[in-house]
């Protein structure tokens, strides 16, 4: 079939005509059909990455470069494996052995990197609108991998992805995101996506680990578990993030995890099919029970894992392409 009519490509150039940001800096800038789009790319990469040679070649001759100023093993690790998969150079810069070591600023590190004519920058940073703050300044794609507590939008993505593979949908579920809402930027851009695709969001946590005014946002919060977990559908449970608390947000780990960490007592109010989520790392026995967290038929851990890469293929393959390129 000529390559310009078979249908993932079909699918693939539906995307890109349709997704017309140059980059991917939160899930507050997309509407339900740039993230169905990107859904449904994304879930054709999640089948091509199965299939043995997993190599194609979108994207070869381009350079995808992951700049990573906050520490990360899935994150950084998928997106190098997503550029690869598609035959482009992927180059990781690691903050501990490069320049800004020696005092450069972020701006001047992006600028070297994008007169390296780089086609695709992914940027993890500890501080909120870092991110993009770089894009306004580089002519390469970015895609945000984590700016401080504001958003992880190839993380929504790929939760969302998960959730509907085993689901079939995400409209009308009611899914509960527990625990450190106030550090995560991965409770934000989940917010934003399952609201804006027609999900209902509770939030589960103490007082202290909400940000003010949450509501706003039009979610239901809890301060009890049990209550909260009444009926919903998805369980996702949220790291409590340490590097990011300045003084004591929790009594001690033993009431935390007695109060919010998930086990099976508090999962048992849940619906009876209700699936169990964690973007990692996790601390087992902070918020987590290891028998939950490896319950390998509710559990879809490992499964948001592998769709991480398929996500970052899809969000590659839209932002590195001339959008009129391969329009048939
Ligand atoms: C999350 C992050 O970095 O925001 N992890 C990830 O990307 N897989 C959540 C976390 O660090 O707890």
């Amino acid at each position: 079939m000529a390559r310009g009519y078979s249908a993932p490509l079909m699918m693939e150039t539906r995307t890109r005509l349709a997704f017309r940001h140059r980059h991917l800096l939160g899930i507050e800038d997309l509407d339900p059909d740039e993230i169905t789009l990107l859904l449904d790319l994304s879930d054709d990469y999640a089948e091509r990455s199965r299939e043995r040679p997993a190599k194609l070649d979108m994207l070869r001759g381009r350079t995808c470069i992951n700049l990573f100023f906050e520490s990360s093993t899935r994150t950084r690790t998928s997106f190098e494996l997503a550029g690869k998969r598609l035959g482009a150079d992927v180059i990781n810069i690691s903050v501990a052995a490069s320049a800004i070591k020696k005092g450069e600023t972020l701006i001047d590190t992006a600028m070297t990197l994008n007169a390296m004519h780089a086609d695709v920058l992914a940027v993890r940073h500890s501080s909120a609108g870092a991110v993009k703050l770089l894009s306004e300044k580089v002519n390469c794609a970015v895609i945000n991998a984590g700016d401080g507590s504001h958003e992880h939008p190839t993380q929504a993505l790929l939760d969302a992805l998960t959730i509907r593979r085993r689901k079939g949908h995400l409209q009308g579920l009611l899914v509960c995101l527990c625990g450190d809402i106030a550090h995560s930027r991965v409770a934000r851009s989940n917010i934003h996506l399952l609201q804006t695709m027609g999900a209902r969001v509770r939030l589960i946590a103490p007082p202290t680990l909400l940000p003010p005014q949450i509501e706003r946002l039009g979610v239901e919060v809890f301060h009890d578990m049990r209550a909260g977990l009444t009926d919903c559908d998805v369980v996702m449970m949220l790291r409590l993030q340490r590097e990011r608390m300045q003084g004591s947000f929790v009594p001690s780990v033993r009431e935390y995890f007695h109060f919010y960490g998930l086990d099976y007592d508090k999962l048992q109010h849940a619906k009876p099919d209700a699936v169990i989520m964690h973007p990692g790392p996790m601390n087992r026995g902070v918020e987590i029970d290891t028998a939950v967290a490896d319950d390998i038929d509710r559990s879809l851990i490992y499964q948001q894992v592998e769709m991480g890469v398929a996500v970052r293929m899809a969000c590659l393959d839209v932002l590195s392409r001339d959008p009129f390129e391969s329009n048939p």
